[in-house]
C-alpha cells in the first residue's frame, strides 16, 4: 500500500485534519522548535504543505525540507515565505539535504510512515548524518493503542460522526496498522487507507542510540507535560554527541 500523500489530499489536507491547524497545534509546535534550532539551519523530513515549516520560517528560522509527495511539497511554495524553503524530492530514509543543520525534527508520527523496521533505522541515521554535532533531532509521534483492542479483536474505531469514519485494522505480530478513512466532502464520499509501522518509545530510543544521538528531554506533548503510562503521545528530543 502507497503512502497516500496525492494531489487530493493535499488540496484538502486541512479539511481532513482541521485539528492540526488550530493555533495550539501549530504555535507550541513552532516555539518549541525555534528554541531548539537557537539560531541554527532546521530540517523537517516528511515537511508536508508546510503546516509548521512554514510558520517557523516566518519567525526567521532557516529551514529546508524533504518530501516524498510532489503534490505535498507544491503547497509548500504556494505559502507566503514559502519560496524561502528548500525542499529535497526524495524519501526521508535515504535522500540528503546537503548542508549540516542544528535541528532535525519529525512531527505528526511521519516516523511510521516507513513501515519497516530498516526504514526507520535508516531514517535516524539519516537524521543524524544531517546534524552538526550538539545538533538535536526531534519526534513527535503517537504510543501505540493496543490498550484499547479487546483479545480477538484487531479494529479500533477512532473517528465515527456523520462525515468521517475512521479506523486502524491492527497486525499485531507484524507492527502494522492500517488507518482506514471515509470523508464526506462537498457531497462526494472519499476513502483512503494508509499503513503504518507502530513504534514504541522505547524502540525510537535503540534507533536513535544506533545513529550516535543521545535522549535528552520525552516530555507527553508539546507544553513540556511529563510523559506518564498515561500518555497518547510523545516529543522526544535526542541529541548529536561531539
Ligand atoms: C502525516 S504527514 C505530515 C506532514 C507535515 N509534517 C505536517 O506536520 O503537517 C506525513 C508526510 O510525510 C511524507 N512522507 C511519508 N513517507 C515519506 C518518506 N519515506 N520520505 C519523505 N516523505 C515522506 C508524506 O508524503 C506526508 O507529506
Amino acid at each position: 500500500m502507497t503512502v497516500p500523500f496525492d494531489d487530493w489530499v493535499a488540496d484538502n489536507y486541512e479539511r481532513l485534519w482541521p485539528e492540526l491547524f488550530v493555533p495550539s497545534a501549530i504555535d507550541d509546535v513552532v516555539d518549541v522548535l525555534e528554541a531548539l534550532a537557537a539560531g541554527r539551519p532546521a530540517l523537517e523530513l516528511g515537511i508536508g504543505t508546510g503546516r509548521i515549516a512554514v510558520p517557523l520560517a516566518l519567525r526567521g528560522v532557516e529551514v529546508h525540507g524533504i518530501e516524498l509527495s510532489p503534490p505535498m511539497a507544491r503547497r509548500v511554495l504556494e505559502q507566503p515565505e514559502g519560496e524561502r524553503i528548500a525542499v529535497t524530492i526524495g524519501d526521508l530514509a535515504h535522500v540528503s539535504a546537503g548542508s549540516s543543520f542544528g535541528l532535525v525534527y519529525v512531527v505528526r508520527n511521519t516516523i511510521t510512515n516507513l513501515t519497516t523496521q530498516d526504514a526507520q533505522v535508516a531514517a535516524f541515521a539519516n537524521a543524524a548524518a544531517h546534524l552538526e554535532a550538539g545538533g538535536v533531532l526531534v519526534v513527535e509521534n503517537y504510543v501505540p493503542e493496543l490498550r484499547r483492542l479487546p483479545p480477538d479483536e484487531n479494529v479500533h474505531v477512532f473517528a465515527a460522526t456523520p462525515t468521517h469514519v475512521g479506523y486502524e485494522e491492527y497486525d499485531v505480530a507484524a507492527q502494522i496498522a492500517v488507518s482506514h478513512h471515509t470523508w464526506v466532502i462537498d457531497g462526494q464520499v472519499r476513502s483512503l487507507a494508509s499503513t503504518h509501522r507502530f513504534v514504541w518509545p522505547a524502540e525510537l530510543d535503540l534507533m536513535a542510540r544506533m545513529a550516535g544521538l543521545a535522549l535528552r528531554e520525552r516530555w507527553a506533548d508539546w507544553t513540556g507535560t511529563a510523559f506518564t503510562s498515561e500518555s497518547r503521545s510523545h516529543v522526544s528530543v535526542w541529541e548529536k554527541t561531539a
